[in-house]
């Protein structure tokens, strides 16, 4: 596929092969997850059919080579995928974006052939669930603090491990986690290195899975280490580089949180406007009102202002594949912007849809909080403020 920016311009067009996936996309996702995505929500349940089913559709390694199992195309096919994904179902998305970027991103970009070949490819099929490890109990923002610990064994063999890392999404359901912890605790975020987990050894325990207020079928849990042994050769990256890893691999994946979140707002606002065409009140539609249209107008201006933010991030990723340079303060943005733009939106349509919109009956409900997690997971809007004025203020 073309990279968006071959012709020099600032944000992307699309293809016909983008245009094809988003009809794919959004085909699927009206005939397969619309009908369940209320269940779901309802019973936390972790989709897998659906998951499998869209793994076989090649949407779990999306910008992955086809030689490690992925479809093989760009930034911004994985961002619109993302939007038309979340625009159904928010839970569906956030699975579709660990596999892609947390754990995808990171092992084609730092592993080896054997790790792409033995942890990636299985992941970008859609085989396996992959997830991303880097919070702890007392590490959230301040991710270079952690209590975890990796020791390597007297043979030099194995990395023994062991700690509790909080807050993992997919973490009841993974098979292979990319894991950050402590080798050189005495070197501050410069002793924090990167492993390959494998789930299925002893010494990985699955902790308690959190009972959340959104994108409830979306599993999160604990995941506890109880001298677990990695072997050296899962290390991803060298020592002390885990840090910069986790930084560069969410970056990534705040592109696709941005792009989440602009489906979320995208769907409340198709919802909101049908709403104010069809609700009467006072002998006329409510969109007739100018209280509604200001909240209509005020609603589109911000998803298209996020939508071209995330343009614009994607085209600075493909930028990135060909210099090197970061895309860490497009990245923030996108993510800031379309965080906040979902959350205003989702309560603005609430409002629109009045009674309606409080009730389960109706997706509005679900929008509005599943909508509220896109502001704090993969960095706060707060960091992602700090990280976007450190860059332009040069404090690094
Ligand atoms: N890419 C590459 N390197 C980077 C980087 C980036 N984007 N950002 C920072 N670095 C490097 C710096 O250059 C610096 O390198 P040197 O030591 O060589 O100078 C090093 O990392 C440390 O940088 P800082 O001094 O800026 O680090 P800091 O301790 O001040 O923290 C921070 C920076 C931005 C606050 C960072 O800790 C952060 O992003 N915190 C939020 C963490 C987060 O998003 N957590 C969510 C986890 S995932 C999740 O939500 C769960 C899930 O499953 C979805």
């Amino acid at each position: 596929m073309t990279a968006p920016d071959d012709s020099g311009a600032l944000l992307p067009a699309l293809s016909p092969d983008h245009h094809a996936l988003v009809k794919l996309v959004r085909d699927f996702a009206r005939r397969e997850i619309a009908p369940i995505a209320a269940a779901y929500d309802e019973s936390g349940e972790f989709p897998l059919n659906t998951i499998r089913q869209m793994g076989a559709m090649g949407l779990m390694g999306i910008e992955i080579p086809e030689d490690y199992g992925g479809a093989g195309m760009d930034t911004l096919a994985y961002a619109l995928t993302m939007i038309e994904v979340a625009k159904v179902d928010a839970s569906h998305s956030t699975i579709l974006s660990v596999n892609n970027s947390l754990f995808g991103y990171a092992v084609l970009h730092f592993g080896t052939e054997a790790q792409k070949h033995d942890f990636l490819a299985p992941v970008a099929r859609g085989e396996k669930i992959g997830a991303y490890s880097l919070t702890e109990p007392m590490s959230g923002s301040d991710a270079g603090t952690m209590e975890s610990r990796a020791v390597l064994n007297e043979a030099g063999t194995h990395y023994i491990i062991n700690g509790r890392k909080s807050w993992v999404t997919s973490g009841p359901v993974a098979d292979s986690v990319v894991l950050f912890t402590m080798t050189e605790p005495e070197k501050k975020h410069k002793g924090v290195s990167a492993f390959l987990i494998d789930a299925y050894q002893p010494g990985f325990i699955r902790g308690k899975k959190e009972p959340k207020l959104g994108i409830r079928a979306s599993a999160t849990s604990e995941l506890v280490f109880e001298n677990y042994a990695c072997p050296v050769g899962n290390m991803l990256g060298k020592p002390g580089e885990g840090f910069k890893i986790a930084m560069s691999v969410l970056d990534a994946g705040r592109i696709g949180i941005a792009a989440q979140a602009l489906g979320i707002a995208e769907a409340a606002y198709e919802a909101s406007l049908t709403y104010a065409r069809e609700r009467q009140a006072f002998g006329g539609s409510i969109g007739g009102f100018q209280m509604i249209q200001q909240k209509i107008a005020d609603m589109k201006t911000r998803i298209e202002a996020s939508r071209l933010l995330i343009y614009s991030a994607c085209a600075a990723k493909e930028r990135a594949k060909k210099t090197g340079a970061r895309f860490t303060t497009e990245a923030s943005m996108a993510k800031l912007f379309a965080s906040e733009t979902a959350m205003f939106v989702t309560d603005e349509a609430v409002q629109i849809h009045g009674g309606m919109g409080y009730s389960k009956e109706m997706p509005v409900e679900r929008w509005y909080r599943d909508a509220r997690i896109t502001r704090i997971y993969e960095g706060t809007s707060e960091i992602q403020r700090m990280v976007i004025a450190r860059n332009e203020l040069g404090l690094r």
